[in-house]
């Protein structure tokens, strides 16, 4: 009997997608195929109830367990691979797969299992359990961006992942993408000697172990922190790829990864952008840096990067003296001012020379100004995404 439930089918594999529509077909003549990379663009669109999810021999496939568990939460996600390795086992159940199957052999079981989730898509009726919708895999991707130096971006994304972490329960990485020394170990008072550039061998297996071998915790707050190759030579053989697995396997293991970018547009960045759920733009309050705002918004436009319900605003270094405010910003552009900051140069020279990382403890008292509006812009972020996992 023809079920009456959409069934996507994700492979790269054209030969594996005519195989599973000979197989169930019948049952479901909503039969969909697309390819892995089309994912991101589709899934929201096509609505299914049913996805299955084949992983290819490169490992591409677990890792967009996140997307589609965010995208369409209330779809049922059967996994195929190739591989029995548990630890990718484990990370496709935490994610929320329905069932794992194991091929060649376990693709018999294929039609069976399709039919036990659409008995439970029935007799759930498609309401999701809001307790468990912010739950593993969908960790929040966010970039640090400007079009002009020294705006702020590496100082607000280490005291916001400090803030995060030492606030709430989220678990955080922080990611230096800017090549040859960005800063944040300066903030965050901590040496690495290890980068994004030795995952190179684990690339297509990426774990939790592979990510945390290659991170240093801020003591103090227990932030991981992804640090920017020292090495000039070892920054350029990091490619878009390695940017795009880490990324994509950290949201199964973190809440909130945030990217830390440079000012130049470079491929890396353009992938982290392409990434990621929030694009915060640093933004001092002076004519000059609106107008490079403009230009920026222009370049994304050309370059493809969808500012729409990402783009999002932190006005930083607000002072007496400020020539623009929020209000005048809001009137400029269409996007959210999400934070404001104050200026604090005192304090947080002091805290910078003296090796200190802004946020120690939970409940601190007697904070710099600065870390105050970073507490505030952490409550609006959070608030978001309880607000999205209550919808
Ligand atoms: N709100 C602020 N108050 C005072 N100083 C600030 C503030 N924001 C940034 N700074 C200072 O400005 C300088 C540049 O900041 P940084 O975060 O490194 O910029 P970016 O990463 O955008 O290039 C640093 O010395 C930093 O301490
Ligand atoms: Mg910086």
């Amino acid at each position: 009997m023809a079920v009456d439930a959409k069934l996507l089918v994700v492979t790269e594999d054209h030969t594996q997608a005519e195989d599973i529509r000979n197989r169930v077909g019948q049952t479901f003549p909503q039969f969909l195929h697309i390819l892995p990379k089309e994912v991101r663009r589709e899934i929201s669109r096509l609505q299914p109830d049913l996805v299955v999810l084949h992983e290819t021999k490169d490992g591409m496939g677990l890792q967009l367990l996140p997307y589609i568990a965010r995208e369409v939460p209330d779809a049922l996600v059967v996994f195929l691979t190739e591989r029995r390795d548990p630890i990718r086992t484990r990370d496709a159940n935490r994610s929320g797969a329905f069932d794992i199957l194991f091929l060649p052999d376990e693709i018999t079981a294929l039609e069976d299992v399709l039919n036990r989730a659409v008995k439970v898509l029935q007799e759930k009726n498609v309401k999701r359990d809001t307790a468990t919708a912010f739950t593993w895999g969908r960790g929040n991707v966010i970039t640090f961006y400007s079009g002009k130096g020294g705006s702020g971006r590496s100082l607000i994304a280490a005291t916001l992942a400090q803030t995060l972490q030492l606030d709430s329960t989220a678990g955080v990485l922080l990611v230096d993408l800017n090549l040859q020394y960005g800063g944040l170990e300066t903030y965050m008072n901590v040496t690495s000697d290890r980068s994004l550039y030795d995952l190179t061998p684990v690339l297509n297996e990426l774990n939790d172990n592979h990510i945390r071998s290659v991170t240093v915790v801020e003591p103090n707050s227990q932030v991981e922190l992804l640090a920017s190759p020292a090495d000039a030579e070892i920054a350029e053989q990091i490619t878009e790829e390695h940017v795009e697995r880490v990324l994509r396997a950290a949201r199964l293991y973190y809440d909130y990864i945030l990217v830390d970018l440079p000012t130049e547009m470079t491929t890396l960045s353009y992938t982290a952008l392409e990434e990621a759920d929030h694009l915060f733009y640093v933004l001092t309050p002076d004519a000059p840096a609106m107008r490079t705002l403009g230009r920026v918004l222009d370049l994304f436009d050309k370059i493809g990067v969808d500012p729409t319900d990402r783009f999002e605003l932190i006005l930083n270094r607000i002072s007496r003296d400020s020539e623009i405010s929020a209000k005048d910003v809001r009137e400029h552009f269409p996007y959210p001012v999400i934070g404001e900051l104050h200026e604090d140069a005192k304090k947080i020279q002091q805290f910078i020379n003296r090796g200190k990382p802004i946020r120690k403890s939970r409940k601190e008292r007697g904070l710099p100004v600065f870390a105050r509006d970073v507490q505030k812009l952490a409550g609006v972020l959070l608030g978001k995404n309880a607000d999205k996992s209550a919808s």
